[in-house]
């Protein structure tokens, strides 16, 4: 009995035009289109492994090291169900392929960075389990297709399955047909883009994504202006941008939707905070740092953006990025050696650099040691890989190695 096996790699993405609220929680439909960038699996991935046996007892899922849940109806569940429906399509079509649908899965995940970080993992974690089971049966679906099944697993995972820039659209269909990621432009076409992304300390448990933007929809009027007016302007505005490498409107747009989308979670009732006064801080350095740049260059060289936690990403173009390291080890200084993939600083490490030209100190207090626990330097990415037989997570036996 041959071995039905796949293994495959997918990234983290962060958006720039957000998404926040349902308007159906089952399908997991948004209430507006997002946009996001996908970040290098080379620093941030999930991996998955996928085998089908008739042998197994039942579909099984390793997270980490640990077993899942499937719960009935649950999103883990419609993910596998779908791609299985997928895969028993194909086999009517072709009645020598092996009835693979009829198999159960031992699947197996692995996120190369902490859950505890705060970094969007679900979305890299939902893209990798279904490009794994398209790769293990072998489907001929398209990034697209498979999106609108990662959708229902979690919102953001659909923007996963492609690389570079990604639109979630919203669609308009009730069954959800149409609301599906595609590709703005792909890393190639501006791989100039890096993100800094600093690991904020927070004790306190948040409220999920999940549940805090259904009480967004239920209670905030300012989220009707944002669905109605301010998101489908801005989709097509960074989508410009993006084609025609405008990183100052891509940056100012990128500002000002993150701020939105934390004043409608303070429009909610009760409100919700996920910014604080570190993201606070984070955002007083980049807007004097942009600041300057306006008045030197007229244009804007950074751009910072916080989703559902104090987190936040700085978007940029590479060269600044050392720079903005320099200013934020200077505010929030670290406990340990930065990791210095891109090696912009050699053996010496990060110094205390010199302040930009006319920088105001005071826009912020310097914090201890530890309020930014860390500091990931990363780009923009390619969407999911396949990957060898050599990189799987399940064992021969077919359980996790
Ligand atoms: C703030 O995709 O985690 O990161 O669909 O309920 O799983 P569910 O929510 P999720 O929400 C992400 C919200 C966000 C913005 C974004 O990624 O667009």
């Amino acid at each position: 009995m041959p071995i039905y096996q796949a293994t495959t790699s997918a990234p983290v993405n962060i958006a720039c035009i957000k998404y926040w609220g349902k308007r159906d929680t089952k399908l997991i439909l948004p209430t507006n289109s997002s946009l996001s960038v996908t970040l290098d699996q080379d620093h941030l991935r999930a991996t998955t492994t996928s085998r089908a046996d008739p042998s197994f007892e039942k579909d099984t899922l390793w997270l980490n090291g640990k077993e899942e849940v499937i719960a009935d109806g649950g999103r883990l569940a419609t993910c596998i169900r779908e791609m299985k429906y997928l895969r028993s399509q194909l086999e009517q079509q072709k009645p020598d392929a092996p009835k693979l649908s009829t198999f159960p899965v031992h699947i197996c995940s692995f996120n190369n960075f902490p859950t505890a970080a705060g970094l969007a993992s679900s979305a890299a974690g939902f893209a990798a389990l279904v490009a794994s089971l398209a790769a293990l049966y072998e489907l001929p679906a398209t990034p697209s297709e498979l999106s609108r099944i990662a959708r229902q697993g979690s919102g953001s995972a659909c923007r996963s399955l492609f690389g570079g820039f990604v639109a979630w659209e919203m669609g308009s269909a009730p069954d959800g047909s149409d609301s599906l990621a595609i590709e703005i432009a792909p890393r190639e076409h501006w791989p100039d883009i890096h993100a800094l992304i600093c690991v904020v300390s927070d004790d306190k448990k948040g409220t999920s994504s999940t549940s805090g933007m259904q009480r967004t929809v239920e209670t905030s009027p300012l989220l009707q202006h944002r669905i109605g007016t301010v998101v489908p302007a801005r989709m097509k505005a960074i989508s410009d941008a993006i084609r025609a490498r405008d990183f100052d409107t891509f940056a100012s747009l990128t500002m000002q939707d993150s701020n939105q989308f934390h004043a409608v979670c303070l429009d909610t009732d009760p409100p919700i905070f996920y910014m604080n006064d570190v993201s606070r801080a984070i955002i007083a350095v980049i807007t004097e740092y942009n600041r300057i740049a306006l008045e030197t260059t007229g244009k804007r060289k950074a751009a910072y953006t916080y989703d559902a936690g104090p987190n936040a990403v700085i978007y940029t173009p590479k060269e600044n990025v050392r720079e903005i390291v320099e200013l934020i080890v200077r505010y929030f200084p670290q406990a340990e050696k930065f990791k210095d993939p891109f090696s912009l600083f050699g053996v010496a490490g990060v110094g205390e650099g010199k302040l930009p030209e006319g920088f105001n100190e005071r826009v912020a207090k310097k914090f201890d040691v530890g309020a930014v626990k860390g500091l990931i330097h990363t780009r923009v990415g390619d969407g999911p890989r396949k990957l060898g037989d050599d990189e799987a997570l399940l064992a021969a036996s077919g359980l996790p190695k």
